[in-house]
């Protein structure tokens, strides 16, 4: 990792109601500026808002109120839910702050007496949604290529900068600074977009037309562009012509996070005006995909915005933020579902972490009253295990420095089933019960290394309930500062575990009539939820039912046809079932302990009048039946030959 790390998130439009896509890259940039912290490298987070342009200003109006107030007050929804979100955020710029105004107003000036500046009169079409002026090449079937609406002709004198001179010596930029735009395939599209003649940028509109924005210091009759404007917060927020000492120290940028809807803006206009300035390039601008929901484009009118709130309200900070991180590919578009996010978080935090850290907890409490106890000979088990631990370290570094966290938390999550599979392959409980308590110390003391390292390894990600879990294993006597520490890290011998409660409750899904996320911690907590959350376990367990009752559920067989592992999601099978004369599709949690050739070709016994539920979005028509025992897991058969479809009760 670099000594000196300096990233940014793109400053959000102050208007908007913060929702996951912005989350995400704020969350991408915390975990990013955590884990470079706990590399020990000197590093500055910035992020902020956006608040001059049309926009706020057509909102203030409409509420008959200054611009300014109305940004003072949506600007808190923001710096609300970055500390909600445990951001970590070294400065929050705001464009209508007096320092970062004068800083654009300085570099307008200087540019215009540089002669970067002119004035001439154009004919543009403009876009008030995106406050940009297309040319007519531009338009897609006559409209806004960027949002599709309506755009409005208009001539009129305005400002420019001498963005075209820069063409050549951009395209040579990128083509010799790999790393300049990632993915790769965005610095293709930015190369496509060059191969046009690039045109001059408009960075001026006439106040009669907009006020609300910062006065050009040659013309009183202008505002500067909210893009021109809006892209300067990357070098004012670090002290660009203020604090000099200040700025050296930070500039140039290591990482500009930006989605890639504004790819554009960030890797041809702000390239451009950096040269003109005469600074030097950022090292990385990374273009994210978008987040869809349900697989379609989130928006107001469909009514399907994700507020990161109420995700947080369901089921916890960090729950949320492991859903952001684990679910989306950077560079590719990602799915949100309340299904796909249930399903994560069960397999991943619940089953696997969760169930490797209260299997040690129970089994060390039991064994030694809570002391991690010394380890002993080194067998073949133990081998394996501390390799998958030691190529979880390996992998996070290298993922997180390609920001490819997605497959570093994979790597991790790796280990973490590796650890279940060492405690099944180990059976420290038969250790215990055989009096090998040699084998059984050394065992629960890798473990607890095990678990301990994979911890640091996810802190960045999940913070809170990382420092929970190292807590609990004692080991936050160890004060491990992050990844970094693990190569020197002191031995777990010694700590003294606390008893503790499950750190990932499995969310319970009731049934109709809308699914709602419920996790059962959340739920005892809280006064409201309490009878609710404890009725589902107790009614499974106590609950008589009555025939008729039971006989609600249609139990049948089915015979196997097909099956194949779900990509992503390395527990699931996607069936293809034969129910008499039909054929179904039902994705099942089995995949761990049924291979696809294992279970084709068996009668298995179905809930046949199950609700059909989507899950990683493919739609399951009913459930398999099967007992499940710890980490063993048997599907229920049927004892003899018996024609698929045929019910059973
Ligand atoms: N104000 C400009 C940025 C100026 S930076 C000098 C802006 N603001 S925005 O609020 O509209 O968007 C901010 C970021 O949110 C962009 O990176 C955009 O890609 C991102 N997202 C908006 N919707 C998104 C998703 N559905 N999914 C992921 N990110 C998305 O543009």
């Amino acid at each position: 990792m670099s000594e000196k790390f300096y990233v940014t998130t793109p400053i959000y439009y102050v208007n908007d109601r913060p929702h996951i896509g912005h989350s995400y890259t704020t969350v991408l940039a915390d975990v990013l500026a955590r884990t470079h912290r706990s590399f020990g490298d000197r590093t500055f987070f910035l992020t902020g808002t956006d608040e001059h342009g049309q926009k706020v200003q057509n909102a203030a109006e409409k509420r008959g109120v200054s611009p300014l107030a109305h940004c003072d007050e949506t600007v808190v929804r923001f710096q609300e839910l970055w500390q909600r979100l445990g951001i970590t955020n070294d400065y929050f710029i705001r464009t209508t702050q007096e320092d970062h105004k004068k800083i654009v107003s300085k570099i307008m000036q200087d540019l215009y007496d540089r002669g970067e500046i002119y004035k001439s009169e154009y004919t543009g079409w403009y876009c008030v949604g995106c406050e940009r002026f297309f040319t007519e090449k531009d338009l897609v079937d006559g409209k806004c290529p960027e949002c599709g609406r309506e755009v409005n002709a208009i001539t009129e004198s305005n400002y420019f900068f001498r963005m075209s001179k820069y063409q050549d010596w951009l395209i040579d930029h990128i083509k010799s600074h790999p790393d300049f735009i990632l993915p790769a395939f965005r610095a293709n599209e930015t190369l496509g977009f060059l191969k046009q003649p690039l045109e001059d940028l408009c960075i001026s509109r006439p106040k009669s037309r907009l006020a609300w924005g910062i006065e050009l210091p040659f013309d009183k009759d202008y505002v500067c562009y909210v893009w021109f404007d809006a892209l300067i917060n990357y070098i004012s927020g670090v002290g660009y012509g203020s604090d000099d000492e200040k700025f050296n120290s930070w500039w140039p940028a290591s990482c500009h996070l930006i989605g890639k809807d504004i790819l554009t803006t960030h890797t041809v206009y702000w390239p451009t005006m950096l040269k003109a300035i005469g600074l030097p390039m950022p090292q990385t601008i990374f273009a994210h995909g978008w987040w869809l929901v349900d697989n379609s484009k989130m928006s107001k009118s469909v009514g399907n915005v994700v507020n990161p709130m109420d995700m947080i309200d369901r089921a916890g900070v960090d729950a949320f933020r492991y859903f952001l991180m684990a679910e989306m590919s950077p560079g590719n578009d990602a799915n949100f579902s309340e299904e796909s996010f249930i399903a994560r978080y069960n397999s991943d935090l619940a089953n696997d972490l969760g169930n490797l850290l209260s299997r040690v907890n129970k089994l060390t409490i039991r064994a030694t009253g809570g002391e991690i106890p010394a380890p002993g000979e080194v067998t073949d088990e133990d081998k394996e295990l501390a390799a998958a631990v030691a190529a979880a370290v390996a992998d996070m570094g290298s993922c997180l420095e390609a920001y490819k966290l997605d497959q570093g938390i994979n790597a991790v999550l790796n280990a973490v089933r590796a650890g279940n599979r060492y405690l099944e392959k180990c059976a420290p409980w038969n250790l215990a019960k055989n009096g090998d308590t040699a084998r059984l110390h050394s065992v629960l003391h890798n473990a607890a290394d095990a678990l301990c390292r994979i911890a640091v390894l996810l802190a960045p990600v999940m913070p809170e309930k990382m420092a929970e879990l190292l807590a609990v294993l004692g080991a936050d006597k160890l004060n491990i500062r992050g990844i970094a520490d693990l190569a020197s890290l002191k031995s777990v011998t010694g700590l003294v575990m606390k008893e503790t409660a499950p750190l990932f409750p499995r969310i319970i899904v009731e049934e109709a009539p809308a699914a709602e996320v419920k996790p059962e911690k959340k739920a005892k907590s809280s006064k409201n939820d309490a009878p609710q959350a404890a009725k589902p376990a107790e009614k499974v367990v106590n609950v008589a039912v009555t025939i008729d009752e039971f006989f609600k559920t249609q139990l049948k067989t089915a015979k196997v046809l097909t099956a194949e592992k779900v990509e992503g999601a390395d527990k699931l099978l996607k069936l293809s079932i034969e129910v008499g004369s039909e054929t179904r599709q039902l994705v099942a949690g089995v995949a761990q302990f049924y291979s696809p050739e294992a279970i084709v070709g068996k009668t298995i016994v179905i809930v046949a009048n199950l609700k059909p539920a989507k899950i990683r979005g493919i739609e399951s028509q009913g459930m398999l039946l099967a007992a499940k025992d710890g980490d063993n897991l048997k599907l229920v058969t049927i004892d003899g030959d018996m024609p698929s479809g045929v019910s059973i009760g």
